[in-house]
């Protein structure tokens, strides 16, 4: 059934995985973005106002995620005579390593088809998600946009074609995530990293990512902490993250499953085996970047099951 207007929210994701690099991805409670969408008589699409981002993300129809997904998706189902307008409420940090611009634009098309019956499931909406982060950050990767989009725990096991796969998630898994308040354009964080790798490293990456998902299955909380360490990309992207290898001594110390950088950076999150722990851990790292004069913002999260949801008007 179509409607005339809806709200929805989409939440934030965690990248990655550790070693998961553009392959692993889960999805937060919170936090997320909020998406008003209305129906209007005038055909096209207007992105009426954005909130939240203290007026870094583009205006124009084109150029942002949000709105430019949602014109590619009515361009595709055949339906240029829909006219909508849209506001977004950014409700998470920007550059910050938890799919900001993903929970935009899933928020955004999961708008536009919910708006318009459905006509599309969700993993049909997923090309277009990835074209919104082809244009938020130069580079198509789907890791934050399929946990966005499906919930939970999601992997891609190819690009090309794309192929999701839906991964349990352990009943008592609970995530810690710090945002600490330094700058990490996803672009930049990418343009660093090696693209030639060494056997070694790649038959260790490998090992973790199937002891990762192999523990995930198994609800073996210990291979899934062991499986955590990435051995590709970490070591460059940690320089640009303050007190990194400090905030893994104190995370660790706490209890935590394994920690790692959430996304590109510079967030980072940690798995453990219950809210207590969890909390423990956020708020020891946030005392440690707070001792070295560093803001951030601290979560707790249980792995999202959902992915969007309606809100009420
Ligand atoms: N897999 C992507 C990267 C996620 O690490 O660059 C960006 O949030």
């Amino acid at each position: 059934m179509e409607k005339d207007k809806v709200h929805v929210f989409a939440p934030a994701t965690v990248a990655n995985m550790v070693c998961g690099f553009d392959i692993l991805g889960f999805a937060l409670d919170e936090p997320g973005d909020e998406v008003y969408m209305r129906r209007v008589d005038k055909p096209g699409v207007n992105l009426v106002q954005v909130t939240g981002d203290d007026g870094r993300l583009p205006r124009d129809t084109a150029k942002n995620t949000v709105s430019a997904s949602v014109l590619t998706y009515l361009q595709h189902i055949g339906r240029p005579d829909v006219g909508v307008e849209i506001e977004l409420h950014k409700q998470m940090p920007i550059g910050s390593g938890l799919g900001s611009s993903a929970a935009s634009t899933v928020a955004g098309l999961f708008a536009i088809n919910t708006l318009l019956g459905n006509p599309l499931s969700r993993q049909e909406l997923l090309p277009f998600a990835v074209l919104g982060e082809e244009l938020a950050c130069g580079h198509g990767h789907a890791d934050n946009v399929a946990p966005a989009l499906m919930g939970g725990i999601t992997l891609i096991r190819s690009y090309d074609p794309i192929d999701l796969v839906s991964l349990p998630v352990p009943p008592s898994l609970f995530a810690s995530v710090v945002f600490p308040h330094v700058d990490v354009p996803t672009r930049d964080a990418r343009q660093m990293i090696r693209t030639k790798v060494a056997l070694k490293d790649a038959v260790t990456q490998w090992g973790n990512i199937a002891g990762l998902v192999a523990g995930l299955y198994s609800n073996d909380y210990e291979l899934i902490g062991r499986s955590m360490h990435d051995v590709l990309i970490e070591p460059t992207r940690a320089i640009l993250i303050p007190e990194f290898y400090e905030m893994r001594r104190v995370t660790m110390e706490s209890g935590a499953l394994g920690f790692g950088i959430s996304g590109s950076g510079p967030s980072v999150f940690a798995f453990s085996r219950s809210k207590a722990v969890a909390t423990q851990i956020t708020a020891a790292i946030t005392e440690l970047l707070n001792k070295h004069g560093i803001g951030s913002n601290g979560y707790v999260s249980g792995v999202n099951a959902d992915g969007p949801r309606e809100l009420g008007n």
